[in-house]
């Protein structure tokens, strides 16, 4: 446990953040698209930096083998955790995974999945090469690639609403910026990645935008909106412009070139 950094955040980011409506506009509008893209099941599918699951279980409820690899121990207690609530039949579909996705390759074999999944794990890594080679290594040809990263395009946004315009003027030659767990996060562009995965054999099939309206939702504010209108909302929102190129976070689908 000494060096699992995620540790001390797990039952922030799980409880915080997915318990909030908010929270859960990520996993609804990741899910909806990448639902489009995937193969059906049973393909097999890892979610690499899965956490607790969240993007991963509903996956296997619906049939896919799924493979939830992370290196924290204490994100993976939490799948661990809402894995026993599952079914008998879920859980059999579902194996967790203790290593860095660095590693993926070595450990699970190259070549293998039809999904490979990366939810909010690059905007954590100074060098995001090193997880997005092992991403595209994973996968098995034709294979859908899954990344969501902090949009670099729309930094200045939250730093201007919170009415700290000099934050805000400094955002827009920035790649950086602290978020809501108190961590400094990289952000990345469409374009960026869309390189990186080229070098890697991978193509950009489509990109998306994930959280716009409710990025902004304090803790405090009250909770009178109906879910429903509000997923609907975003996930209108995440598809068109120029809505998609203002949001927090993108979410990009690729696919392994066949040789
Ligand atoms: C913000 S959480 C996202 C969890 C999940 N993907 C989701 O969307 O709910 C970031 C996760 O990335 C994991 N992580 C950090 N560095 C990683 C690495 N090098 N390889 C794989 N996962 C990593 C952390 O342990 C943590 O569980």
């Amino acid at each position: 446990m000494g060096d699992d950094t995620w540790a001390p955040l797990a039952d922030r980011f799980v409880d915080g953040h997915y318990g909030s409506l908010r929270g859960r506009v990520r996993t609804h509008v990741i899910d909806a698209h990448l639902r489009w893209h995937l193969p059906p099941p049973p393909a097999e599918v890892v979610d690499v930096g899965g956490g607790g699951g969240h993007q991963a279980l509903p996956l296997a409820r619906d049939g896919y083998e799924v493979t939830i690899l992370d290196p924290s121990s204490a994100m993976l207690a939490r799948a661990a955790e809402a894995l026993d609530r599952e079914s008998e039949e879920v859980r059999r579909r579902v194996s967790l995974v203790e290593a860095a996705g660095e590693q993926a390759q070595a450990l699970l074999g190259a070549g293998r999945f039809a999904g490979v999944l990366c939810h909010g794990v690059l905007m954590y890594l100074d060098d995001p090469e090193p997880l997005v080679a092992s991403l595209a290594g994973l996968a098995c040809e034709g294979g859908v690639i899954s990344i969501a990263a902090k949009n670099a395009a729309n930094l200045a946004v939250r730093p201007a609403l919170a009415g700290d315009w000099k934050a805000a003027l400094a955002s827009f030659q920035a790649d950086r910026q602290v978020n809501g767990l108190g961590l400094d996060t990289r952000a990345d562009t469409v374009e960026g990645l869309t390189r990186l995965l080229g070098r890697y054999g991978v193509e950009t099939v489509a990109w998306y935008g994930v959280r716009l309206f409710t990025d902004g939702w304090t803790p405090e504010r009250p909770a009178l909106d109906d879910d429903d209108d509000v997923l609907a909302v975003e996930l209108e929102a995440s598809r068109r412009d120029p809505y998609r190129q203002m949001s927090r976070l993108f979410h990009l689908i690729g696919r392994r070139r066949t040789e």
